[in-house]
């Protein structure tokens, strides 16, 4: 296989990234044997608090902040961009969106050039305060607070809440999820929308994700905890060489996403890997 180590490569159309190094040999079979152990034993994977606080500290990590401060500045992606666009269309004049995971504020400025009121929350301190810096940098109007999106309540709604690809990943349990979601439905106005976007992918097709799921199960066994789809990893993207693992909640299939979307009173069309959601009870189905 082609050693990339860094080198600069096209991570996505026009935005490219140097790739960290990788560890081989007997580093990575050391790696494994570490991760192993962390995934069994470590504080990590003890209950919903300490996953939070484990997640919050990678994206504090300085990799990924020199990674965001440069991804920050490209945008929305396209289909992204084709979503936020139609449904600008359908809003009035003085329409917000809020954006949560906004990490260095990417879909922030984004949805603000398409003539969105924009506010972002993220977690993760040191990603807003490259946000703001960026704000500033980009002579962008929106406001930024750092805080858990469940302890985010803010005075009014929005006409979009759009939640960032992974964010709900990153959740361990489903009832978690399920709050996330009634959360993010509290805060969008009458007829509005939510948009979000979900990794989908069957585990099977990954060895690593594969046992790392088996051994969380292991950790969990009596505790009514693990679920299908619930992993451990520790690569968040080529730009990252961190060797401690995540939990990553991996959909298993769309009909799950379905499933949650109901338990929070929602109702969600796929588009690519984003979802576009309106409140069940909103949705009038035409009669025939
Ligand atoms: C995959 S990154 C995306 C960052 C940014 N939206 C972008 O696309 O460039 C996910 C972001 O979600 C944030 N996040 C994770 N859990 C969160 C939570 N419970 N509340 C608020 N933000 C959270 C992380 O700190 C991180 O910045």
């Amino acid at each position: 296989m082609k050693n990339y180590d860094n080198q600069e490569i096209e991570i996505i159309p026009n935005f490219k990234y140097k790739v960290a190094p990788k560890d081989r040999g007997l580093k990575m079979f050391f790696r494994r044997i570490k991760q192993f152990n962390n995934i069994l034993f470590s504080d990590t994977f003890s209950n919903y608090e300490a996953v939070v606080e484990t997640t919050k500290k990678r994206y504090s990590s300085i990799e990924e902040i020199e990674f965001y401060k440069k991804f920050g500045k490209i945008g929305l992606l396209d289909e992204e961009m084709l979503i936020l666009k139609s449904l600008a269309t359908k809003l009035p004049e003085d329409k917000s969106c809020l954006v949560v995971g906004c990490g260095t504020g990417r879909e922030v400025f984004g949805v603000e050039k398409l003539g969105f009121q924009t506010t972002g929350v993220d977690n993760c301190q040191p990603m807003i305060t490259n946000a703001e810096l960026l704000k500033a940098e980009l002579s962008s109007l929106a406001t930024f607070k750092t805080c858990d999106f469940l302890t985010f309540c803010p005075p009014k709604k929005y006409d979009v809440v759009f939640m960032t690809y992974a964010l709900l990943n990153h959740i361990q349990g489903k009832e978690n999820r399920i709050d996330f979601l009634k959360h993010a439905k509290s805060l969008m106005k009458d007829n509005g929308y939510i948009v979000m976007h979900c990794d989908e992918f069957p585990m099977t097709n990954n060895l690593r994700y594969h046992i790392a799921s088996i051994l969380l199960r292991l950790r969990w066994l009596g505790k009514n905890k693990w679920q299908k789809g619930d992993t451990a990893r520790s690569f968040l993207g080529t730009h990252c060489s961190n060797k401690t693992p995540l939990f990553f909640h991996y959909y298993t299939s769309h009909f799950e996403v379905i499933q949650e979307l109901q338990g929070a009173g929602l109702m969600g069309w796929q588009f690519r890997r984003g979802w576009v959601i309106k409140d069940a009870s909103d949705v009038d189905l035409p009669l025939w």
